[in-house]
């Protein structure tokens, strides 16, 4: 009873059900890698579900983003990089937010720039045919993940 909220990362749904559904934690939000070269549905399914948010790490797919070829080619269309395209897909789903890493102003900048990116049927449609199989965090004593 003294701890208010509580933020995990790198569970699994199995794993998130017993801690809210079982132990009755207070899961404020849970941290998962998630960009648009991997799958989270059933994982976001579920954050929606209960109400919390999902915080997405490694946003930028660990930089490899802003060169995929499909990204910068949306990102001309709309005068923005390949690395804002992945944040503003990101940010218009309800219930995620992002942590990109940037150790350059330029970049940081960049990235908060992202907010002001609107994608279109067509640029959502684009980043759906992507490969979402792409995992970059997967150390040996992660979870069975979900996807
Ligand atoms: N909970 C966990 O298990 C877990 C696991 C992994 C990561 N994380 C956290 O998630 C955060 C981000 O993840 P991450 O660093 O793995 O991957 P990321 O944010 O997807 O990618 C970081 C890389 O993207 C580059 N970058 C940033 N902004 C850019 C831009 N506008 N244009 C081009 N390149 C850009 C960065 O370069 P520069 O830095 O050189 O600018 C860096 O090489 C970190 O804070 C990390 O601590 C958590």
């Amino acid at each position: 009873g003294t701890v208010r909220s509580i933020g995990v990362c790198n569970f699994n749904v199995t794993m998130l059900r017993k801690a809210i559904e079982e132990i009755g934690a207070p899961i404020a939000c849970h941290q998962i890698e998630y960009h648009a070269f991997l799958d989270q549905s059933k994982m976001l399914n579920y954050l929606r579900e209960k109400g919390i948010p999902l915080v997405a790490y490694a946003p930028l797919a660990q930089g490899t983003a802003a060169s995929d070829p499909v990204l910068q080619g949306i990102g001309v269309k709309h005068g923005a990089t390949a690395a804002q395209v992945a944040l503003a897909w990101l940010l218009e789903q309800d219930g995620v937010a992002v942590i990109p890493k940037a150790q350059h102003r330029e970049s940081q900048k960049s990235n908060l720039d992202a907010l002001a990116v609107k994608l279109d049927d067509d640029d959502r449609h684009a980043i759906a045919v992507l490969p979402k199989d792409h995992r970059f965090v997967n150390p040996p004593f992660a979870p069975e993940w979900d996807a």
